[in-house]
């Protein structure tokens, strides 16, 4: 059921858009995900006065959880992962909807699952308006679905309200299995109810790209083949895979953060403008960006995996890969991936991309830099423009998040000499609000049925297109070696290096 205030105009921005009375159920409540993300997500929403007033959370588990058992780990989990300040009012308005239904993937646990819904509407005011959230292994979406399709639960006309389902990374496994997955989601749920998330879309940075981009002619007539000489996109962090081993060994870097986080930020860098900002006009121009991304004829040479062996971070002897818990000993899984791609439109060719990802390197940073090409001429004696570097335009997506523009600037004195300097903005010092997570925007997006910021189906596809030859290059073989604390494998400079070319150190 929809419900329209008629005295509301969409375009006053003084009330915040507030979804209709709803059910959030989340599968997978005591992973990682949930637990450092979803949940003070959640509880920062309902902080900010973003969740409607009739609004149940449902976790569903398999540890045999009272409502009572849930609502403490619920709350555990908030006071340690939110954002804004603990409050007692909030949470208990929060914890009044919360419900937890336990068991496994079967039917009797779904046929209580399903009750416990539509109970929502004479205990909470909620009228059949309903999110599943699967952050599960992706071996289970299957059983989850079908149960969810059994039940009913999907369906817009027997619950009377909405049905929507969220969908985690990685979507497949590979082309093939991105599709059949598919296929089972479009099955159970309308297309407009299925959000496919990457978080990375819901980061302030990451839309202020499109700001950045459209609000500004300024940037506009640079940003291309013209001017720029190349893009290096890199997505570092310093932790290890911490007790993911189950997720993460025989996934790797290239399918967790390559398929989707690494190639959603080249697209937003090299899309072309949206003819309106909505989800239909944005998700057109970003398959036409991912339809034209081309990999090297030489492959081989421009696809460098690694693994992390033990080494020092921050003063820390840290554990090598194959030493952390749960992880083969023989493990061939990659935690560091860097590729060069092309952009075949008339805007990017010839423009190499260079994306990195990698786990244990010297520091968590994201960033897009733009490199542009050096002047054509320097009225200026050589021995007086070695400070000078290329021109960078780079936008730091984590942390310290801004934007920084360096080139070159007369150092002070009598002589012509040329030294490189950096031009900063922090968006932090820039406005007084604080940055909301990823995951606010997002969850809140999906109970407002919003998907301007959730990738397409089509989008999923094409990018394991890209990725599936590099996967299959690479099966069987072994990763190079990089001690943790370093920049990834000596192999990955080399790949620059080839190019006339060097990593940025961000
Ligand atoms: C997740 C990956 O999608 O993104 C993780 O599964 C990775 O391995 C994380 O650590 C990085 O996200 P962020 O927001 O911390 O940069």
């Amino acid at each position: 059921m929809t419900l329209i205030n008629p005295l509301r105009d969409p375009r006053d921005r003084r009330l915040p858009r507030l979804p209709e009375p709803c059910a959030l159920v989340l599968f997978g409540v005591t992973g990682d995900l949930a637990c450092n993300k979803l949940i003070p997500a959640i509880y920062d929403l309902a902080n900010r006065g973003l969740l409607p007033p009739s609004f149940a959370l449902v976790g569903f588990s398999r540890r045999g959880w009272t409502d009572g058992e849930f609502t403490k780990f619920v709350r555990d989990a908030a006071e340690k992962g939110a954002r804004t300040p603990f409050r007692e009012e909030v949470w208990n308005r929060l914890a009044a909807g919360m419900r937890c239904v336990s068991g496994s993937f079967n039917d009797e646990a779904f046929d209580r699952l399903a009750q416990a819904l539509s109970d929502l509407e004479h205990t909470h005011g909620i009228p059949g308006n309903a999110a599943f959230y699967l952050s599960i292994p992706p071996s289970a979406f299957p059983a989850v679905l079908k149960q969810i399709q059994r039940t009913g639960m999907a369906s817009n006309e027997v619950s009377g309200g909405w049905r929507r389902v969220v969908v985690e990374k990685p979507f497949g496994f590979d082309q093939k299995s991105a599709r059949s997955l598919n296929e089972l989601v479009d099955e159970v749920f309308t297309p407009a109810g299925v959000f496919r998330i990457d978080h990375y879309l819901g980061k302030e940075t990451v839309q202020n790209l499109s700001v950045m981009r459209f609000a500004n002619p300024l940037f506009e007539g640079i940003w291309n083949s013209r001017f720029v000489d190349s893009v290096q996109i890199t997505i570092a962090e310093n932790v290890g895979i911490g007790s993911r081993a189950a997720f993460y060994d025989g996934i790797g870097a290239a399918r967790d953060v390559y398929q989707n986080h690494l190639l959603q930020l080249l697209v937003s860098t090299a899309m072309e403008k949206p003819v309106s900002f909505n989800a239909e006009a944005i998700r057109s121009e970003k398959l036409k960006v991912l339809r034209a991304v081309s990999l090297p004829a030489d492959l081989r040479s421009y696809a460098v995996r690694g693994q992390y062996e033990q080494g020092w971070l921050a003063g820390q002897r840290v554990r090598g890969y194959l030493e952390e818990d749960g992880v083969p000993s023989d493990s061939k899984t990659e935690t560091y991936a860097a590729v060069r791609l092309g952009v075949e439109t008339r805007r990017w060719a010839g423009v190499p991309f260079y994306l990195r990802t990698g786990k244990r390197l010297p520091r968590k940073v994201t960033e897009i830099a733009l490199l542009f090409k050096p002047a054509s001429h320097l009225p200026f004696d050589a021995t007086n423009t070695t400070g000078l570097g290329l021109n960078q335009l780079v936008v730091r997506v984590q942390p310290d998040e801004g934007v920084t523009l360096k080139f070159g600037s007369k150092v002070p004195g009598s002589a012509m000499e040329v030294r490189d300097v950096a031009m900063d903005v922090l968006f932090g010092e820039a406005f007084t609000e604080a940055l909301p997570e990823a995951y606010e925007r997002l969850i809140l997006d999906v109970l407002l049925g919003d998907a301007t910021l959730f990738p397409s189906n089509d989008e999923v596809i094409e990018s394991w297109r890209i990725v599936d030859p590099v996967e299959d290059l690479w099966s069987g073989s072994a990763p190079c070696r990089y001690r943790a604390g370093r920049w990834g494998p000596p192999t990955a400079d080399e790949m620059l290096a080839r190019d006339g070319r060097r990593w940025r150190r961000p």
